[in-house]
């Protein structure tokens, strides 16, 4: 057993949860008119409420032993103060300190991060006023229309996410793409209706070793130079963001349009480095401060605020009660707001790629649940597709719910009717619906006996599914920032306690190898027999048809 699972703590918690399961949410309120008081927290323009949870004092008071045994607020420390604490890269895990604005230096390996930030920030902010200003001239002196942002993972994620969620605030005469599937289809599509002499392309890679980021970016290049027949114009039209200068160089991108990010900050937590450079294009250096300051003062909560009564902790904690004691494996993430629409997926990456592992710090495979499943979609959409599972299914799925009180550019009906939504479904998936009030409303309806007996077991609604709903202002800059960083810290605090690093992603790179040598396999005619007969199957079937088909169309 490991530590985790053997201490007094989650035993005592696995006691409480068989107290605990079989009470219903709807009695806990019954029971208590100030329970909402109780169990929810304001930060700044932001409602934290958690009420919609089952819990009561005896599971927070035992969650909050699980954090103070893990040594959190050591954890914490350790963060901010620069420590390797990303064991198996050897590295600090730094993007704290990128939202940082103080001039206190922030010392790693005896040189100052936040001058080397400043600096950095500098040039890509210089750079981004430029395109927006028209300032900067592409062949044939042309002003700059399109950005295209060639990218994967956290170097696409984060860029989408903000640019759609804050496109109120973005010029409507500068588009931005992004390019990140190797599918061709996606270059294709996007280079398309695309002018060369007008398109500004960012090749955005930490590693600068990401096969499907150089295959595209070598495709762009070429289409670049195709169109404009020759070179000379590159510098004008291709920059790079990237820790590996040396490769962007070698790429053919001069050092001048290089802009640094570094190994302390990790792919997904990237956002806030120049990885932003489509984002300031797109909302430009003050709103950019803005987004920083919003996720800095979430810094400060996280870092100085007693556990009780810290939203990321507390949003860790919950999630570690879900999917631990109730194992429920999942959570679902709701965004009542359109410009939200990529944040599920933002998440996904964020969460998954941080908390998917199954071995400790120590290196031994843990005996507990580490990161849950993540996937959502923005509503009401979802309302239309899973929610039907959500209320009725047999698996208990915690969600999160985050909506707008106020959206400058709505409409006040739509609004409305989408605001009526977030506090409806929030209370039927807490109430859910009992056999007799289902009964009452069928007889009110003139239903006879035989016809309420048919009917009623399909009406019924368990309820007892629990939400958070995060409530802010509007969807400005400083509030995405802000939101964005309790959720990186809601994940930090988890895999402090599960005794994960949360930094590393080894688990992707397995099948990176296989697909560079398997690309080889596909080079030529011979069949295959290096693998097992599935992959060898699979191989040979393709070899064969994509032959056929190549044949066929000349
Ligand atoms: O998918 C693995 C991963 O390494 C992510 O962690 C990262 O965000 C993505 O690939 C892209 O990496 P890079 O920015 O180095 O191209």
């Amino acid at each position: 057993m490991s530590r985790l699972t053997r201490s007094k703590t989650w035993s005592s918690l696995m006691e409480h949860y068989q107290d605990i399961k079989h009470v219903h949410m709807r009695d806990m309120f019954n029971r208590d008119e100030q329970r909402f008081d109780k169990y929810s927290l304001q930060l700044n323009d932001i409602l934290f409420d958690y009420s919609k949870n089952r819990i009561n004092d005896e599971t927070l008071k035992l969650l909050l032993q699980l954090a103070s045994d893990a040594n959190l607020s050591i954890w914490i420390e350790k963060m901010f103060a620069a420590e390797r604490i990303n064991h198996t890269e050897y590295r600090a895990v730094l993007h704290t300190a990128l939202r940082n604005p103080s001039h206190q230096p922030i010392m790693l390996d005896g040189v100052d991060i936040l001058a080397d930030i400043r600096t950095e920030r500098g040039r890509i902010k210089q750079l981004s006023e430029d395109i927006r200003t028209r300032k900067w001239r592409g062949a044939s002196n042309q002003a700059i229309t399109d950005v295209v942002n060639i990218g994967i993972g956290g170097s696409y994620l984060g860029p989408l996410m903000v640019t759609e969620a804050l496109k109120p605030y973005a010029p409507k005469d500068l588009n931005l793409h992004f390019i990140s599937n190797i599918d061709e289809n996606h270059i294709n599509d996007t280079l398309e209706y695309l002018n060369a002499e007008t398109t500004f392309f960012i090749i955005s890679s930490k590693t600068f070793t990401t096969q499907e980021t150089l295959v595209n970016a070598e495709t762009a290049l070429q289409w670049h130079v195709n169109e404009l027949g020759g070179k000379e114009y590159v510098d004008r039209h291709f920059c790079a963001v990237t820790s590996n200068v040396k490769l962007a160089r070698e790429f053919g991108i001069e050092e001048a349009r290089i802009f640094k990010i570094w190994d302390w900050v990790g792919g997904r937590y990237s956002l806030w480095s120049s990885i932003a450079l489509p984002i300031i294009i797109a909302i430009g250096s003050e709103q950019f401060d803005e987004f920083l300051a919003g996720a800095y003062e979430v810094d400060q909560h996280f870092r100085h605020t007693s556990f009780d009564r810290n939203i990321p902790v507390l949003m860790a904690l919950l999630g570690i009660w879900y999917n631990n004691f109730f194992e429920t494996q999942s959570m679902v993430v709701l965004p009542y707001d359109q410009h939200l629409h990529r944040f599920p997926a933002y998440l996904q990456q964020l969460d998954m790629e941080s908390n998917g592992k199954c071995v400790d710090r120590q290196g031994c495979q843990v005996d507990y649940t580490t990161g849950p499943i993540v996937f959502g979609e923005v509503c009401v959409e979802a309302q239309h597709s899973f929610f039907q599972f959500l209320h009725q299914g047999t698996k208990l799925v915690p969600a999160d719910i985050l909506a707008p009180i106020y959206d400058f550019n709505s409409i006040e009906k739509h609004h409305r009717v989408l605001i009526s939504n977030v506090f409806a479904q929030a209370e039927a998936l807490m109430r859910g619906k009992t056999y007799t009030e289902v009964y009452e409303d069928l007889k009110s309806e003139g239903l006879d006996e035989n016809q309420i007996k048919q009917l009623a077991p399909y009406l019924v609604f368990p309820g007892n599914r629990p939400t958070n709903t995060l409530l802010f202002n509007t969807l400005d800059a400083k509030t995405l920032g802000a939101i964005i960083a309790l959720y990186e810290h809601k994940i930090f605090v988890q895999g402090a306690i599960l005794n994960v690093n949360s930094f590393d992603q080894w688990g992707v790179e397995l099948g990176k190898n296989l697909a560079k040598n398997i690309s080889h396999e596909l080079n030529n005619v011979k069949r295959v027999k290096s693998h097992d007969s599935s992959t060898n199957g699979l191989i040979n079937h393709y070899k064969c048809q994509y032959l056929r088909e190549k044949l066929k169309n000349g």
